[in-house]
């Protein structure tokens, strides 16, 4: 066994034909015995399927067969054959086996049930090993896989910003500080306020909230760029939308106005659905078939009208909405949940946020198609948004999508060095910590444009799970931060 090569699950099951005796390794899902055979159903994670393994009783110890168990890692070497059961074409009949690491089913925590997601996120470290996280891990590596390939198919160059920084990109206040400064006993200074300059930095330092800064510098010298990398932040909200600690992909680029940066928006979009479903349809097929199943328990009214393949493929064939935030404002003013009070939130001055309830509702009920909306109030959006001649909103602009609400928000970036300064004044943003990020105005200064993917959110989409807790292997949230 020891100078065999050994074949993943997935590559096994490619094969049409295959005589000679192969290795294989993985992890038990399901025993069942019968009288003159025993049936282990075996994974490696390589795919989400399952190969069978046949044992004949008699050629085996029964001291051995005890010790394949859910959850025990297994190494079997036999032949590739035809199968008589049903379920599968093609089966492993074993002619050695060996337990690699017993999981002794007293204690080991995953059983061959369907475990509640509630229950499988207090196991974390384990639940890698279930069908669905593990597809949803799949389906997250793949998406990744394909941000790269369209960017550099398009000439974007990869671009890594910090995490350490001394700034806040959003500047919302919702950083997490970064200190080696003995918190027991704080340095202070001559006005009584914390001492930074005896701190690992010399000066008040955080995790980042977005690279997009740092990728404005890179876009002004490459052109093209883009980030992907975990971003932080400390806003209190615990909602099944958001994470303290997220990846993000901000694609920045010179010489793009607003409309150019939608147009890529819904491309990469589009672009990663089908790349997904080129390249994970067992994995998609398996999570439509789950949320099936978990959709039966649910009442009909909070049940998906559409299937998760279906909903994929709509995405592709629709062509995004564009509306103004204006517009956006009155058709929600003027909708039946607002008008009979519906909304938590009401529309009824123009300026106010949109909140998520109300993006659902034009994506899901009036549009029934992504949304992007453009032009926003500039008092509810960051400082780096440019300016509309009407001096009341900037070139800001948001993806919406069905089930998520946003899932990019984006903009146009304020290239004139007069109203960027003017701007951070009315926002109190100090200009000195800053004047890097000025000099790219002060120097050779262009139109630009960018935008943010949250990249769970997206996975969200592609995978049809509706917590984001259940879409990142260690997911951080208030209150929780395990492993
Ligand atoms: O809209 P946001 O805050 O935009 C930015 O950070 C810009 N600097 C992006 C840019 O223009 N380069 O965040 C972008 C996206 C959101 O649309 C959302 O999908 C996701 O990031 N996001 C979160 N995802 C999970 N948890 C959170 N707490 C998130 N906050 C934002
Ligand atoms: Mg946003």
């Amino acid at each position: 066994m020891e100078n065999q090569k050994r074949i993943k699950v997935k590559a096994l099951l490619g094969l049409k034909s295959f005589s000679d005796e192969i290795l294989v390794k993985g992890w038990v899902r399901t025993k069942r015995e019968s009288k003159n055979a025993v049936f282990i159903a075996m994974n490696d994670g390589s795919t989400v399927h399952n190969i069978q393994v046949v044992v004949n009783p008699e050629l085996f110890r029964e001291q051995l067969l005890k010790r394949v168990t859910t959850g025990a890692s297994i190494a079997v070497t036999g032949l590739w054959v035809a199968s008589l059961g049903s379920g599968q074409t093609k089966e492993l009949q074993a002619k050695t086996l060996k337990v690699l690491g017993d999981a002794n089913p007293d204690s080991y925590p995953l059983q061959p049930k369907r475990h509640s997601l509630e229950f499988l996120r207090e196991m974390a470290h384990l639940r890698p090993r279930t069908n669905t996280m593990a597809a949803i891990l799949r389906v997250r590596h793949t998406a990744a896989f394909a941000i790269h390939q369209f960017f550099n198919d398009k000439g974007f160059f990869y671009f890594n910003s910090p995490l350490l920084t001394t700034s806040d990109a959003e500047g919302a206040g919702e950083t997490f500080k970064v200190t080696t400064l003995n918190l027991e006993k704080i340095p202070l200074d001559e006005l009584g306020k914390v001492d930074y300059r005896k701190d690992f930095f010399e000066k008040e330092t955080n995790l980042t909230v977005s690279g997009q800064l740092e990728g404005e510098l890179a876009a002004l010298a490459l052109s093209e760029i883009y980030t992907f990398g975990p971003t932080f932040r400390a806003e209190n909200s615990n909602t099944k939308r958001h994470l303290a600690e997220f990846w993000m992909v901000e694609p920045e680029m010179a010489f793009y106005d607003l409309k150019d940066s939608m147009d890529l928006a819904e491309e990469m979009l589009k672009y990663l659905v089908q790349y997904t479903i080129d390249h994970c349809l067992d994995d998609l097929t398996f999570l439509e078939k789950r949320e099936i199943e978990e959709q039966k328990n649910m009442p009909v009214a909070e049940r998906s009208e559409q299937s998760l393949l279906d909903r994929l493929q709509f995405v592709l064939a629709s062509n995004f909405k564009r509306i103004s935030y204006t517009e956006a404002f009155q058709i929600l003013r003027n909708s039946k949940p607002n008008k009979k009070r519906k909304f938590q939130f009401l529309v009824d001055n123009w300026g106010v946020d949109l909140q998520s309830e109300h993006e659902r509702f034009l994506v899901e009920k009036h549009f029934k198609k992504p949304v992007i909306i453009y032009d926003y109030p500039k008092d509810i959006k960051s400082f780096y948004m440019r300016l509309n001649d009407d001096n009341k909103t900037v070139g800001a602009m948001d993806v919406l999508f069905p089930r998520i609400g946003e899932i990019i928000g984006g903009s146009q970036r304020e290239e004139r060095l007069d109203l960027l300064t003017k701007r951070m004044k009315e926002k109190r943003i100090p200009s000195v910590e800053m004047d890097w990020f000025l000099d790219t105005r002060r120097f050779g200064t262009v139109e630009h444009s960018g935008f943010g993917l949250g990249f769970e959110r997206m996975i969200l989409f592609l995978t049809g799970m509706s917590n984001i807790r259940d879409v990142i292997p260690f997911p951080r949230t208030p209150g929780n931060c395990e492993y």
